[in-house]
Protein backbone atom coordinates (compact mmCIF):
# COMPACT_ATOMS: atom_id res chain seq x y z
CA UNK A 1 0.00 0.00 0.00
CA UNK A 2 1.18 3.23 -1.11
CA UNK A 3 0.03 6.77 -1.91
CA UNK A 4 2.00 7.13 -5.29
CA UNK A 5 -0.35 7.30 -7.94
CA UNK A 6 -0.43 7.89 -11.88
CA UNK A 7 -2.96 11.54 -12.12
CA UNK A 8 -3.77 11.71 -15.81
CA UNK A 9 -0.29 10.85 -18.07
CA UNK A 10 1.80 12.17 -14.36
CA UNK A 11 3.27 10.36 -11.34
CA UNK A 12 2.46 12.14 -7.86
CA UNK A 13 3.24 11.51 -4.43
CA UNK A 14 0.45 12.07 -2.56
CA UNK A 15 -0.98 15.36 -4.24
CA UNK A 16 1.93 16.54 -5.81
CA UNK A 17 3.95 16.17 -9.15
CA UNK A 18 6.83 13.83 -8.91
CA UNK A 19 7.89 16.08 -12.65
CA UNK A 20 7.00 18.87 -10.48
CA UNK A 21 9.69 18.36 -7.31
CA UNK A 22 12.01 17.26 -10.00
CA UNK A 23 12.75 19.99 -12.24
CA UNK A 24 12.82 22.32 -9.11
CA UNK A 25 14.78 20.45 -7.10
CA UNK A 26 17.07 18.27 -9.34
CA UNK A 27 17.97 14.74 -9.41
CA UNK A 28 19.28 12.38 -8.59
CA UNK A 29 15.98 13.02 -5.70
CA UNK A 30 13.79 10.62 -3.19
CA UNK A 31 11.35 11.67 -2.47
CA UNK A 32 8.91 10.34 0.66
CA UNK A 33 4.90 10.05 1.01
CA UNK A 34 4.37 11.09 4.72
CA UNK A 35 1.20 9.35 4.26
CA UNK A 36 2.34 6.16 3.29
CA UNK A 37 4.49 6.00 6.53
CA UNK A 38 1.89 6.65 8.64
CA UNK A 39 -0.30 4.29 7.23
CA UNK A 40 2.14 1.59 7.38
CA UNK A 41 2.65 2.22 11.26
CA UNK A 42 -1.12 2.54 12.04
CA UNK A 43 -1.86 -0.80 10.44
CA UNK A 44 1.21 -2.44 12.26
CA UNK A 45 -0.21 -0.80 15.45
CA UNK A 46 -3.59 -1.77 15.04
CA UNK A 47 -2.85 -5.13 14.30
CA UNK A 48 -1.30 -5.83 17.39
CA UNK A 49 -3.58 -3.95 19.58
CA UNK A 50 -4.62 -6.97 21.39
CA UNK A 51 -1.54 -7.17 23.64
CA UNK A 52 0.38 -4.50 25.17
CA UNK A 53 3.61 -3.34 22.46
CA UNK A 54 6.11 -0.75 21.03
CA UNK A 55 6.96 -0.64 18.04
CA UNK A 56 10.05 -0.08 17.28
CA UNK A 57 11.20 1.58 14.10
CA UNK A 58 14.47 0.46 12.80
CA UNK A 59 16.56 3.22 12.24
CA UNK A 60 18.70 1.89 9.90
CA UNK A 61 16.00 1.55 7.01
CA UNK A 62 15.96 5.49 6.69
CA UNK A 63 17.41 7.47 9.23
CA UNK A 64 16.28 10.79 7.74
CA UNK A 65 15.13 13.03 10.82
CA UNK A 66 11.69 13.74 8.87
CA UNK A 67 10.78 10.27 8.86
CA UNK A 68 12.03 9.48 12.29
CA UNK A 69 10.02 12.98 13.37
CA UNK A 70 6.80 11.50 12.11
CA UNK A 71 7.35 8.16 13.33
CA UNK A 72 8.05 9.35 16.87
CA UNK A 73 4.89 11.90 16.20
CA UNK A 74 3.03 8.45 16.17
CA UNK A 75 4.61 6.98 18.93
CA UNK A 76 6.70 4.72 17.92
CA UNK A 77 9.98 3.90 19.54
CA UNK A 78 13.37 3.12 17.65
CA UNK A 79 15.63 0.08 17.35
CA UNK A 80 19.45 1.52 16.88
CA UNK A 81 22.95 -0.08 16.03
CA UNK A 82 24.99 2.88 17.31
CA UNK A 83 25.65 5.70 19.22
CA UNK A 84 25.17 7.78 16.24
CA UNK A 85 21.53 6.55 15.72
CA UNK A 86 20.76 7.28 19.12
CA UNK A 87 21.98 10.64 18.86
CA UNK A 88 20.01 11.34 15.23
CA UNK A 89 16.43 9.92 17.04
CA UNK A 90 17.15 12.25 19.89
CA UNK A 91 17.30 15.73 17.85
CA UNK A 92 14.49 13.55 15.93
CA UNK A 93 12.73 13.96 18.94
CA UNK A 94 12.50 10.21 19.53
CA UNK A 95 12.17 9.23 23.23
CA UNK A 96 15.43 7.29 24.53
CA UNK A 97 13.16 5.28 26.89
CA UNK A 98 11.75 3.73 23.72
CA UNK A 99 15.00 2.68 22.55
CA UNK A 100 16.12 -0.67 21.77
CA UNK A 101 20.25 -1.24 21.06
CA UNK A 102 21.11 -3.80 19.02
CA UNK A 103 24.41 -4.76 17.03
CA UNK A 104 27.38 -7.25 17.34
CA UNK A 105 30.22 -4.63 18.64
CA UNK A 106 28.83 -1.67 20.79
CA UNK A 107 31.65 0.39 21.92
CA UNK A 108 32.13 1.20 25.53
CA UNK A 109 31.76 5.07 24.39
CA UNK A 110 28.28 3.81 22.62
CA UNK A 111 26.78 1.68 26.02
CA UNK A 112 28.50 4.88 28.27
CA UNK A 113 26.36 7.54 25.93
CA UNK A 114 23.01 4.87 25.79
CA UNK A 115 23.30 4.13 29.30
CA UNK A 116 23.55 7.99 30.25
CA UNK A 117 20.17 8.84 28.28
CA UNK A 118 18.54 6.07 30.03
CA UNK A 119 17.78 3.39 26.87
CA UNK A 120 14.71 0.84 27.37
CA UNK A 121 17.12 -2.29 26.71
CA UNK A 122 20.34 -3.29 25.12
CA UNK A 123 20.05 -6.56 22.81
CA UNK A 124 23.03 -8.65 23.58
CA UNK A 125 25.05 -10.86 21.13
CA UNK A 126 27.32 -12.55 22.88
CA UNK A 127 28.83 -12.57 26.94
CA UNK A 128 31.79 -11.10 26.31
CA UNK A 129 29.51 -7.77 25.85
CA UNK A 130 27.43 -8.76 28.81
CA UNK A 131 30.52 -8.70 30.74
CA UNK A 132 31.04 -5.37 28.94
CA UNK A 133 28.05 -4.01 29.63
CA UNK A 134 27.64 -4.58 33.33
CA UNK A 135 31.49 -3.47 33.78
CA UNK A 136 30.03 0.09 32.46
CA UNK A 137 27.16 0.49 34.43
CA UNK A 138 28.96 -0.27 37.42
CA UNK A 139 31.36 2.49 36.66
CA UNK A 140 28.20 4.99 35.82
CA UNK A 141 26.82 3.59 39.16
CA UNK A 142 23.81 2.80 36.69
CA UNK A 143 21.62 -0.98 36.18
CA UNK A 144 21.75 -1.76 32.33
CA UNK A 145 18.48 -3.10 31.11
CA UNK A 146 19.23 -6.60 28.76
CA UNK A 147 17.94 -8.56 26.70
CA UNK A 148 19.35 -11.89 24.94
CA UNK A 149 18.92 -11.73 21.54
CA UNK A 150 18.47 -15.60 20.68
CA UNK A 151 19.46 -17.59 17.58
CA UNK A 152 16.32 -19.86 16.86
CA UNK A 153 18.38 -20.98 13.80
CA UNK A 154 15.30 -20.48 11.28
CA UNK A 155 16.02 -20.44 7.58
CA UNK A 156 14.44 -16.80 6.41
CA UNK A 157 13.93 -18.12 2.99
CA UNK A 158 15.53 -14.23 2.35
CA UNK A 159 18.42 -13.29 0.30
CA UNK A 160 21.71 -15.00 2.19
CA UNK A 161 23.24 -11.07 2.57
CA UNK A 162 20.03 -10.73 4.93
CA UNK A 163 19.86 -13.78 6.73
CA UNK A 164 20.85 -13.66 10.42
CA UNK A 165 18.44 -15.94 12.32
CA UNK A 166 20.97 -19.45 11.57
CA UNK A 167 24.18 -20.72 13.46
CA UNK A 168 25.94 -19.34 10.26
CA UNK A 169 25.34 -15.99 10.48
CA UNK A 170 27.35 -13.91 13.27
CA UNK A 171 24.14 -12.83 15.06
CA UNK A 172 22.42 -13.91 18.63
CA UNK A 173 23.61 -16.48 20.76
CA UNK A 174 22.15 -20.06 20.19
CA UNK A 175 18.93 -21.06 21.52
CA UNK A 176 19.77 -23.73 23.32
CA UNK A 177 22.89 -21.80 25.07
CA UNK A 178 20.32 -18.63 26.09
CA UNK A 179 19.06 -20.05 29.37
CA UNK A 180 22.57 -20.51 31.07
CA UNK A 181 23.81 -16.54 29.83
CA UNK A 182 20.73 -15.98 31.43
CA UNK A 183 22.25 -17.88 34.80
CA UNK A 184 25.51 -16.09 34.52
CA UNK A 185 24.26 -12.95 33.63
CA UNK A 186 21.56 -12.94 36.94
CA UNK A 187 25.20 -12.75 39.28
CA UNK A 188 26.28 -9.52 37.16
CA UNK A 189 25.12 -6.70 39.55
CA UNK A 190 24.58 -4.13 37.29
CA UNK A 191 22.69 -5.86 34.76
CA UNK A 192 18.87 -6.09 34.04
CA UNK A 193 17.38 -9.19 32.41
CA UNK A 194 14.76 -7.20 30.38
CA UNK A 195 13.54 -8.97 27.97
CA UNK A 196 14.40 -11.67 25.63
CA UNK A 197 14.94 -11.14 21.43
CA UNK A 198 15.38 -12.14 18.67
CA UNK A 199 15.64 -11.17 14.67
CA UNK A 200 15.97 -13.53 11.93
CA UNK A 201 16.58 -11.64 8.53
CA UNK A 202 14.89 -9.14 6.30
CA UNK A 203 12.73 -8.98 3.20
CA UNK A 204 10.52 -12.07 4.61
CA UNK A 205 7.23 -12.20 2.62
CA UNK A 206 6.10 -15.61 4.43
CA UNK A 207 5.39 -15.14 7.85
CA UNK A 208 6.22 -19.27 8.25
CA UNK A 209 9.78 -18.36 9.06
CA UNK A 210 8.48 -15.18 12.06
CA UNK A 211 6.10 -18.05 13.17
CA UNK A 212 8.34 -21.09 13.32
CA UNK A 213 11.01 -18.41 15.21
CA UNK A 214 8.59 -17.40 17.79
CA UNK A 215 7.15 -20.56 18.54
CA UNK A 216 10.51 -22.27 19.34
CA UNK A 217 11.27 -19.13 21.42
CA UNK A 218 8.06 -19.14 23.19
CA UNK A 219 8.90 -21.74 25.78
CA UNK A 220 12.04 -19.78 26.88
CA UNK A 221 10.51 -16.37 26.87
CA UNK A 222 7.85 -18.02 29.45
CA UNK A 223 10.83 -19.99 31.41
CA UNK A 224 12.76 -16.68 31.81
CA UNK A 225 9.36 -15.05 32.91
CA UNK A 226 9.45 -17.44 35.60
CA UNK A 227 13.10 -17.67 36.82
CA UNK A 228 14.14 -14.23 35.83
CA UNK A 229 11.16 -11.64 35.32
CA UNK A 230 11.66 -10.38 31.82
CA UNK A 231 9.13 -8.51 30.94
CA UNK A 232 9.37 -8.12 26.74
CA UNK A 233 9.93 -10.39 23.98
CA UNK A 234 10.99 -8.85 21.11
CA UNK A 235 9.93 -10.46 17.72
CA UNK A 236 12.42 -8.50 15.31
CA UNK A 237 11.97 -6.67 12.23
CA UNK A 238 12.47 -8.10 8.51
CA UNK A 239 8.82 -8.33 7.42
CA UNK A 240 9.31 -8.12 3.76
CA UNK A 241 7.71 -5.82 0.84
CA UNK A 242 6.39 -5.99 -2.60
CA UNK A 243 9.25 -4.96 -5.09
CA UNK A 244 7.66 -6.63 -8.00
CA UNK A 245 3.91 -5.97 -7.61
CA UNK A 246 3.84 -7.09 -11.41
CA UNK A 247 4.81 -10.29 -10.54
CA UNK A 248 3.63 -10.99 -7.47
CA UNK A 249 0.32 -9.93 -7.22
CA UNK A 250 -0.54 -9.74 -10.96
CA UNK A 251 -1.12 -6.82 -10.70
CA UNK A 252 -0.47 -4.80 -14.15
CA UNK A 253 1.54 -2.18 -13.55
CA UNK A 254 2.80 -0.43 -10.07
CA UNK A 255 1.27 3.17 -10.58
CA UNK A 256 -2.43 0.90 -11.75
CA UNK A 257 -2.28 -0.89 -8.36
CA UNK A 258 -3.54 1.53 -5.68
CA UNK A 259 -2.92 -1.12 -2.63
CA UNK A 260 -0.21 -2.53 -4.57
CA UNK A 261 -0.57 -6.07 -2.60
CA UNK A 262 1.49 -6.58 0.30
CA UNK A 263 2.19 -10.24 0.49
CA UNK A 264 2.92 -10.58 4.19
CA UNK A 265 0.25 -7.55 5.59
CA UNK A 266 0.16 -6.54 8.75
CA UNK A 267 -3.20 -8.60 9.52
CA UNK A 268 -1.57 -11.72 8.19
CA UNK A 269 1.55 -11.13 10.44
CA UNK A 270 -0.59 -10.44 13.82
CA UNK A 271 -3.31 -13.12 12.61
CA UNK A 272 -0.19 -15.79 12.94
CA UNK A 273 1.74 -14.51 15.66
CA UNK A 274 -0.48 -13.41 18.39
CA UNK A 275 -1.75 -16.53 19.34
CA UNK A 276 1.71 -17.42 20.20
CA UNK A 277 2.42 -14.01 21.84
CA UNK A 278 -0.57 -13.35 23.96
CA UNK A 279 -0.01 -16.37 26.49
CA UNK A 280 3.31 -15.14 26.98
CA UNK A 281 1.64 -12.25 29.30
CA UNK A 282 4.91 -10.34 27.85
CA UNK A 283 5.21 -7.30 26.64
CA UNK A 284 5.57 -7.68 22.77
CA UNK A 285 8.32 -5.43 20.83
CA UNK A 286 8.32 -5.62 16.82
CA UNK A 287 11.34 -3.52 15.09
CA UNK A 288 10.45 -3.16 11.18
CA UNK A 289 11.93 -0.71 9.14
CA UNK A 290 11.50 -2.09 5.62
CA UNK A 291 7.96 -2.04 5.94
CA UNK A 292 7.50 1.09 7.25
CA UNK A 293 9.41 3.05 4.89
CA UNK A 294 10.17 0.98 1.69
CA UNK A 295 7.24 1.69 -0.44
CA UNK A 296 6.51 5.19 1.01
CA UNK A 297 9.82 6.68 -0.66
CA UNK A 298 11.37 6.54 -4.67
CA UNK A 299 14.47 7.58 -6.07
CA UNK A 300 13.50 9.81 -9.25
CA UNK A 301 16.83 10.35 -12.21
CA UNK A 302 16.60 12.30 -15.03
CA UNK A 303 18.02 10.27 -18.63
CA UNK A 304 21.24 11.49 -19.41
CA UNK A 305 22.34 9.64 -22.03
CA UNK A 306 20.33 7.01 -24.69
CA UNK A 307 23.08 4.72 -26.22
CA UNK A 308 22.12 2.56 -28.14
CA UNK A 309 24.68 -0.20 -29.77
CA UNK A 310 22.29 -2.29 -31.76
CA UNK A 311 22.87 -5.34 -29.55
CA UNK A 312 21.67 -3.31 -26.38
CA UNK A 313 19.78 -0.12 -25.55
CA UNK A 314 21.62 1.39 -22.68
CA UNK A 315 19.41 4.69 -20.89
CA UNK A 316 22.49 6.28 -19.05
CA UNK A 317 20.87 8.20 -15.77
CA UNK A 318 22.17 10.56 -13.33
CA UNK A 319 21.78 8.51 -10.39
CA UNK A 320 24.09 5.67 -9.64
CA UNK A 321 24.97 2.60 -7.18
CA UNK A 322 26.06 5.29 -4.85
CA UNK A 323 22.55 6.43 -4.24
CA UNK A 324 20.91 3.03 -3.85
CA UNK A 325 22.83 0.56 -3.94
CA UNK A 326 20.27 -2.09 -3.38
CA UNK A 327 20.36 -4.20 -7.12
CA UNK A 328 24.34 -3.85 -7.31
CA UNK A 329 24.65 -5.32 -3.67
CA UNK A 330 21.95 -7.99 -3.44
CA UNK A 331 20.60 -7.79 -7.43
CA UNK A 332 17.40 -6.20 -5.80
CA UNK A 333 15.09 -5.31 -7.90
CA UNK A 334 13.09 -2.07 -8.09
CA UNK A 335 10.28 -0.96 -10.18
CA UNK A 336 11.53 1.46 -13.04
CA UNK A 337 8.56 3.88 -14.35
CA UNK A 338 8.92 6.87 -16.69
CA UNK A 339 7.46 10.28 -13.92
CA UNK A 340 5.82 11.37 -17.28
CA UNK A 341 3.72 8.45 -19.53
CA UNK A 342 3.82 8.83 -23.45
CA UNK A 343 3.11 7.10 -25.99
CA UNK A 344 6.03 4.56 -26.85
CA UNK A 345 6.70 1.46 -27.88
CA UNK A 346 8.38 -0.80 -25.45
CA UNK A 347 12.19 -2.16 -25.14
CA UNK A 348 14.63 -4.39 -23.72
CA UNK A 349 16.57 -1.29 -21.32
CA UNK A 350 19.29 -1.85 -19.22
CA UNK A 351 18.99 1.56 -17.13
CA UNK A 352 23.03 2.15 -15.88
CA UNK A 353 24.51 4.83 -13.65
CA UNK A 354 27.34 6.84 -14.90
CA UNK A 355 29.96 5.28 -12.07
CA UNK A 356 32.64 3.33 -13.57
CA UNK A 357 32.02 0.10 -12.63
CA UNK A 358 30.03 -2.91 -13.95
CA UNK A 359 27.34 -3.21 -11.12
CA UNK A 360 26.38 0.26 -11.56
CA UNK A 361 23.41 -0.98 -13.27
CA UNK A 362 19.66 -0.55 -11.60
CA UNK A 363 17.96 -3.71 -14.57
CA UNK A 364 18.99 -5.88 -17.51
CA UNK A 365 16.92 -6.16 -20.26
CA UNK A 366 14.00 -5.24 -18.75
CA UNK A 367 11.05 -4.73 -21.12
CA UNK A 368 10.53 -0.26 -20.56
CA UNK A 369 9.10 2.37 -22.23
CA UNK A 370 10.99 3.83 -24.82
CA UNK A 371 12.76 6.86 -22.92
CA UNK A 372 14.66 10.12 -24.59
CA UNK A 373 17.54 12.28 -22.83
CA UNK A 374 16.18 15.02 -20.42
CA UNK A 375 12.86 12.53 -19.40
CA UNK A 376 12.63 11.70 -15.49
CA UNK A 377 12.37 7.73 -14.33
CA UNK A 378 11.64 6.67 -10.70
CA UNK A 379 12.94 4.10 -8.95
CA UNK A 380 9.62 2.44 -6.98
CA UNK A 381 10.29 0.89 -3.43
CA UNK A 382 13.56 2.35 -2.22
CA UNK A 383 12.28 4.03 0.85
CA UNK A 384 14.17 1.56 2.51
CA UNK A 385 17.60 1.05 2.49
CA UNK A 386 18.10 3.41 0.03
CA UNK A 387 19.62 6.93 0.98
CA UNK A 388 20.59 5.50 3.86
CA UNK A 389 23.06 3.17 2.57
CA UNK A 390 24.23 5.56 0.05
CA UNK A 391 27.50 6.81 -0.38
CA UNK A 392 29.88 9.39 -2.16
CA UNK A 393 31.82 7.21 -4.47
CA UNK A 394 32.80 8.75 -7.69
CA UNK A 395 33.01 12.36 -6.05
CA UNK A 396 29.21 12.31 -6.20
CA UNK A 397 27.12 14.42 -3.76
CA UNK A 398 24.62 12.66 -1.58
CA UNK A 399 21.08 13.30 -3.25
CA UNK A 400 18.73 15.80 -1.90
CA UNK A 401 15.30 14.26 -0.14
CA UNK A 402 11.73 15.51 0.02
CA UNK A 403 8.76 14.74 2.35
CA UNK A 404 5.10 15.08 0.86
CA UNK A 405 2.19 15.46 2.62
CA UNK A 406 -1.18 16.41 1.08
CA UNK A 407 -0.57 19.12 -1.10
CA UNK A 408 2.85 20.07 0.54
CA UNK A 409 6.49 19.40 0.22
CA UNK A 410 9.52 20.15 1.60
CA UNK A 411 13.48 19.38 1.48
CA UNK A 412 14.49 17.36 4.35
CA UNK A 413 17.25 17.33 3.50
CA UNK A 414 20.01 19.73 1.28
CA UNK A 415 21.80 18.13 -1.92
CA UNK A 416 24.85 17.58 -0.06
CA UNK A 417 27.74 20.39 -1.89
CA UNK A 418 30.71 19.15 -3.91
CA UNK A 419 33.28 21.39 -1.48
CA UNK A 420 31.49 18.91 1.47
CA UNK A 421 32.67 15.83 -0.11
CA UNK A 422 36.82 16.98 1.18
CA UNK A 423 35.49 19.21 3.99
CA UNK A 424 37.52 17.28 6.92
CA UNK A 425 40.29 16.54 4.99
CA UNK A 426 43.52 17.82 5.04
CA UNK A 427 47.16 18.12 2.82
CA UNK A 428 49.72 16.52 5.05
CA UNK A 429 52.31 19.04 6.39
CA UNK A 430 54.96 17.40 4.32
CA UNK A 431 53.34 17.99 1.41
CA UNK A 432 52.36 21.38 1.45
C1 LIG B 1 18.10 -6.44 14.96
C2 LIG B 1 17.36 -5.90 13.80
N1 LIG B 1 16.10 -5.46 13.98
C3 LIG B 1 15.40 -4.94 12.93
C4 LIG B 1 15.94 -4.86 11.66
C5 LIG B 1 15.11 -4.27 10.57
O1 LIG B 1 14.93 -5.11 9.51
P1 LIG B 1 13.83 -4.79 8.40
O2 LIG B 1 14.15 -3.48 7.81
O3 LIG B 1 13.98 -5.89 7.43
O4 LIG B 1 12.51 -4.79 9.09
C6 LIG B 1 17.24 -5.33 11.44
C7 LIG B 1 17.80 -5.29 10.08
O5 LIG B 1 18.85 -5.72 9.76
C8 LIG B 1 17.98 -5.86 12.53
O6 LIG B 1 19.22 -6.30 12.38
Amino acid sequence: MHYFSCVATKLHCEGVSVEALARKHGTPLYIYSQSTLSHHFKKLDTAFAPVEHLICYSVKANANLAILRTLAGLGSGFDIVSGGELQRVIAAGGEPGKCVFAGVGKTEEEITFALQRGIYCFNVESEPELARLNRVAARLKKTAPVAVRANPDVAAGTHAKITTGTYENKFGIACEKVEGVYERASRLKHLRLRGLQMHIGSQITTVEPFEQAVARLAPLALRLKDRHGIEFFSAGGGLGIVYQPALESGAAKWWETAAAADILTSQRYAARLLPLVKPLGLRLLLEPGRFIVGNAGILVTRVEYVKRTGKKNFVIVDAAMNDLIRPAFYEAYHEIVPVVRRRSQSLATDVVGPICESSDCFCKDRILPRVEEGEYLALLSAGAYGSAMSSTYNGRPLAAEVLVNGNRAAVVRERQLVAALWAGEKIAPWLK
